[in-house]
Formats: structure tokens, sequence, C-alpha cells
């Protein structure tokens, strides 16, 4: 059977394997084991991306692979062929399919008529991709994830989401503090309360961001217009301007809390400019951890 990774649910059996695999494949980067030799992923675009698009290719090349880039606009599924058939069509000529798409739903139907493993790289819904980018970076920081609390302060999106079941999933505590109206989807949320439960660790959703960021020795924080949202800018800014992360803001968290963000950022708007180019930012490593989170479940699921 074809495995997906539509959702972070998926990795639930194996995400600290998988992590520990792509600490191994950083520490390692060579290119000789290839062992997704000659093996090709196709991706799909709906939105705009830099991380993604570059991470992926350049993992499938150190994997030995090849990467195809599709705009959806390019393809006949922007002219109305459905996606069920370009899943059919596709999964004759790739062994992958990345996709990044604006409805959850899409990614859901495409990898239901795939037979070949699509991988989720962000829809309105979930990040699975970033987060376990993210969970590297933590591990690589800390070493553990039981007794770290993590705060995530601003939209409860997609990242938000994601971030919810990760940390549940490998015990690290998470208090995210949202303003009302913009808390993550209220399922999710039930799902992974029971799976920190589970698992011996906490989740929380409060509406002050600082009382989220209280001794915390993490602070992530994601931009307050997603990709889609555009036409709520305005709206968006407003509500959103007391959850800024900036150094008012850290001054509550841990001493050694450091700072987190999945980029692209707005600076002065979610987070500030002495923030994010701080000592305490691990954002770059984050960027160059989708490289190594990616090829262990690429090799997880295409290998
Ligand atoms: N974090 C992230 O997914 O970045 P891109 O939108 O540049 O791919
Ligand atoms: N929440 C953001 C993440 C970008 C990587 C968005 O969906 O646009």
């Amino acid at each position: 059977m074809k495995r997906d990774l539509t959702t972070m649910l998926d990795l639930q059996d194996d995400i600290l394997d998988i992590l520990e695999m792509a600490e191994a494949m950083k520490k390692k980067r060579d290119m000789d084991a290839q062992p997704l030799k000659g093996k090709v992923l196709a991706m799909i675009f709906e939105k705009s991306s830099t991380r993604t698009r570059v991470s992926f290719e350049v993992g499938m090349i150190e994997l030995g692979g090849f990467a195809v880039t599709l705009n959806s606009k390019d393809l006949q599924m922007g002219r109305g062929e459905t996606v069920a058939d370009t899943a059919r069509v596709l999964s004759r000529y790739v062994d992958g399919i990345m996709y990044r798409a604006y409805e959850h739903s899409m990614v859901l139907e495409l990898a239901k008529y795939a037979t070949v493993p699509v991988i989720n790289g962000l829809d309105n819904f979930e990040h699975p991709c970033q987060i376990m980018a993210d969970l590297l970076t933590v591990k690589e920081r800390f070493g553990q994830f039981k007794g770290i609390k993590m705060a995530y302060v601003g939209d409860g999106n997609n990242v938000c989401n994601s971030l919810m079941l990760g940390c549940a999933m490998v015990g690290m505590d998470l208090a995210c503090g949202c303003p009302p109206g913009y808390e993550p989807d209220p399922e999710v949320t039930k799902r992974a309360k029971a799976i920190a439960k589970a698992n011996g660790c906490r989740l929380s959703i409060v509406e002050s961001p600082k009382e989220a960021a209280e001794g915390a020795d993490i602070v992530y924080t994601d931009v307050w217009v997603s990709m889609g949202q555009e036409e709520e800018q305005r709206v968006r800014e407003k509500v959103f301007r007391p959850y800024q992360v900036n150094a008012e803001l850290l001054a509550g968290a841990h001493e050694r809390a450091i700072v987190m963000h999945c980029l692209p950022a707005h600076r002065g708007m979610e987070i500030t400019d002495d923030v994010i180019d701080s000592e305490r930012s691990v954002v770059l490593d984050q960027a160059e951890n989708r490289l190594h989170a990616q090829k262990a479940i690429m090799v997880a699921l295409m290998g």
C-alpha cells in the first residue's frame, strides 16, 4: 500500500524515527547512497514558494532522483481537468507528487486517486513538512522534546494546526496565544489534545500572547495574513497587532528562549527586525532543515 503525507497524523507511528533519519542525513550529507536513484517527484504549485520548491528539488537531487516543477496554472488542471484525472495520469509518469494547494480537500482528492505517494507541501489546513523541519530544529537545540515548552503566538492557521499535532505527537508542551475568532481548528485541537494527553504533555489555547509566552523555551510565530487571505489584510493587521513577537513579549519567556518562524516573514508585523535578526532566532536553521526533514520523509514514503 502506498503511503501519503497529507496531515501530520500520517506520521503518528514513526515520527521519531523519521526525525532521527533526518538528523543522520544532515550529519552525513553525501550523494553516495542515492536511495531514490532514478525516481522522479512531481511538484504542483497553486501558490508561491521559495523554501518548499528549492528544498524538495535539491533534496531529490541529493537522493539520486529528479524533481519536475509544475505550476497549476500551466497544467490542464488550471483549465478544469479534474484533480482525480491529474492524479491518475501523473502516477503513470512519476514516483511521488508534492502538492501545494489552496484547499486541503484537493490534497486529499489527489492522494485518493494517485497510485504514488502524495506529500502535502502546504494547504489552507496544514503544513506538515514545515513542522517536521521545526521539530528537527528543536531536537538539535534542546536534545529532547519532553519538558520543553513552546509558545505559538498569532494566527491559528495551517502552521498552527500542524504544530499542535506535531508537538503532541513528540510529547512537547505547546501553548497557543490566539485572538478570539482566530483560534486553530477545533477538531484538530481536540485530536491534538487527546494525543498530548496520551503522551503526557500539555496543549492549551489562550487569548493572551503574554500568557502563552510565559516561561516558554521557544516562541514561534507565523504571518498574520496567509496566502489566499489577502483581502482580509486590513482587518487582520489590526486584530493581530497585540500579538507581535517583539522584545517586550520575549521578556516574559525563558531567558534561554529561542525564536522560530517558518518564513517568509513580514518584518515589522508579526515579528520585529531586532528579534528575527537576534541570536535567539533559529529561522535559518528551520529553513535549512526543510531539506533534511523532507529527504527523510521522501525516503520513508518513496524509498
Ligand atoms: N515556509 C515555507 O513553506 O516557505 P515557502 O512558502 O517559501 O515554501
Ligand atoms: N501560514 C502561511 C505559511 C507560509 C509558509 C501561509 O499559508 O501563507
